[in-house]
């Protein structure tokens, strides 16, 4: 009896020493596509996001670009498959008169970027410039039109400039600028953040502007039936959700937006350095991201009660890190460096937008050059990818795949005062048939090990990539570009319907069956 109770007592202890993760994947029971639209970017005219990040000017000689557009850029984010790209804001959008960007570029008036340090800006990069780049890089374009100081006659001009093919007073101005046929824009943002920079508004008072606005932006212009998001709540904001569900009739919205971002604070130097963090500091990071999961699932909540058929979709139009800027940048300019502290922010949270997908329809990493959570830094002619991006190329295997649902019963990882949970898990199935796990090992300090049950899934094979570091503050430089970067990953063990699978600490693993 003492031997068994021994015996007992080493198995349970070595048992607890290792992380006992379990998953199962319900092959058998997918129904919702996961839209390739929440893999979206966004480009805001904020610091070196559009001029230097995308484009450099027609008349540069040093560094390859069309038109005036990267083509290295190009060539990376096609290679993410970038399926979407909103434009011109942000807070911008809000103080944005598309009619500057259009012409002459020597004509156009110049104005002051008032939201984003103050600087001139020349209008080079307009309607035009945009929407041919959305066309090189094979994206959709997501227009933001401008509410708070614009009016419902420019926004309804945007519309029929871009999108209406025969004769009219705003297509034919924009066959005078050299573009025949039109575009055929359908994502259009009705306004961005109307409760803050985008006029202060409040959500009843928005709600009745929003009907104004959308009525004259004519849901038919041309070949293209518009989609309309209207300008949604920051986080847990959820009077501004019920509000706008209650008094904008169904039939006048496509897509309600949310913005949340994951800082320290707003306040003066409170968000904390991009590369210099505590496993404290990192574990706040993500407890701010993963609050993503409630805060999708209660808007949804009510946009179900007005919106039981989920026709509108819920639009994530601008997530991601915020930190202080890097040392010696203007403050204005929101440039900070993208660590794998990042990386498994942006897997931990593509895999809610998997798990909500029959709501969440699209979303907008912020921002996708040199702002904020960027996927790519430039100086000067050099180009890096940052640990993001790496995530968001390795996980584009599931863009328009079925989701298929995962229970997960995680172990806790414990840092200060914060319980998270230590691994986070999404699957889908693509066209041809292969599965795809998705897994995040958010614990800095220890491997987890997931048993992982397939039902209903008879796997042959695995494959996988991982991106992890030895350190979770670890990035990308221009002196050394990849040092993060994929590989391919051999920690499974396939037996029948189960696969166990090892993950370092901080790590992200794509699994194709
Ligand atoms: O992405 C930076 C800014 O954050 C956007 O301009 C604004 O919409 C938000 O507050």
């Amino acid at each position: 009896m003492k031997k068994y109770l021994l015996s007992l007592s080493l198995t349970t202890l070595s048992l607890a020493a290792i992380a006992q993760n379990r998953v199962t994947v319900n092959a058998d029971a997918g129904k919702t596509v996961i839209s390739r639209h929440i893999y979206g970017h966004f480009a805001e005219h904020l610091g070196r996001c559009i001029y230097d990040g995308f484009y450099v000017g027609e008349g540069n000689s040093k560094i390859p670009n069309k038109n005036g557009v990267r083509l290295d850029v190009v060539e990376a984010l096609k290679k993410m498959k970038i399926p979407n790209l909103r434009w011109p804001g942000g807070c911008f959008a809000d103080t944005y008169h598309w009619k500057d960007g259009i012409g002459p570029k020597a004509k156009r008036p110049k104005i002051v970027n008032t939201w984003w340090g103050g600087v001139t800006e020349d209008n080079s990069f307009g309607t035009h410039d945009f929407l041919n780049m959305c066309e090189l890089l094979g994206t959709e374009p997501y227009l933001a039109g401008n509410v708070g100081s614009g009016s419902v006659q420019d926004l309804s001009d945007w519309v029929q400039y871009v999108n209406f093919p025969s004769n009219s007073p705003m297509s034919n101005l924009r066959q005078q600028n050299g573009r025949q046929t039109p575009w055929n824009v359908r994502y259009w943002g009705v306004g961005n953040e109307a409760w803050g920079c985008g006029g202060n508004m409040t959500a009843d008072y928005y709600a009745n502007i929003y009907r104004q606005y959308a009525t004259f932006m004519a849901p038919q212009v041309g070949k293209e039936t518009i989609f309309r998001i209207a300008s949604g709540a920051s986080s847990d904001d959820f009077n501004w959700t019920e509000t706008l569900m209650k008094n904008i009739p169904g039939k006048m919205v496509e897509g309600v937006a949310l913005h949340h971002y994951s800082t320290f604070g707003w306040g003066p130097n409170e968000k904390g350095s991009a590369t210099e963090f505590t496993e404290t500091q990192y574990a706040h990071t993500m407890h701010e991201a993963l609050k993503m999961d409630v805060f999708v699932q209660k808007h949804s909540e009510i946009m179900d009660k007005y919106d039981p058929q989920k026709r509108i979709a819920l639009v994530v139009d601008e997530w991601g890190a915020w930190y202080e800027v890097e040392p010696g940048t203007n403050p204005g300019f929101l440039y900070q460096q993208n660590t794998m502290r990042d990386a498994i922010l942006a897997g931990a949270t593509l895999n809610i937008f998997h798990k909500y997908a029959e709501r969440v329809r699209m979303a907008n990493l912020a921002q996708a050059i040199n702002v904020l959570q960027a996927v790519i830094l430039t100086k000067g002619d050099k180009l890096l990818l940052t640990p993001t991006y790496h995530v968001l190329e390795m996980y584009n295997v599931h863009q328009d795949a079925t989701m298929l649902p995962v229970d997960v019963k995680t172990e806790d990882y414990k840092v200060g005062d914060y319980t998270l949970p230590a691994v986070s898990v999404s699957a889908s199935r693509d066209k041809a048939g292969k599965t795809h796990i998705s897994l995040v090992n958010i614990d800095a300090g220890k491997p987890q090990e997931i048993t992982i049950s397939l039902k209903g899934l008879k796997a042959s094979a695995v494959r996988g990539r991982i991106l992890t570091s030895p350190k979770v503050q670890d990035h990308n430089t221009f002196e050394n570009p990849t040092k993060v970067k994929p590989a391919s990953f051999t920690g499974t063990k396939l037996n029948g319907d189960n696969l166990t699978v090892t993950l370092p600490p901080v790590s992200v693993v794509v699994l194709e069956m």
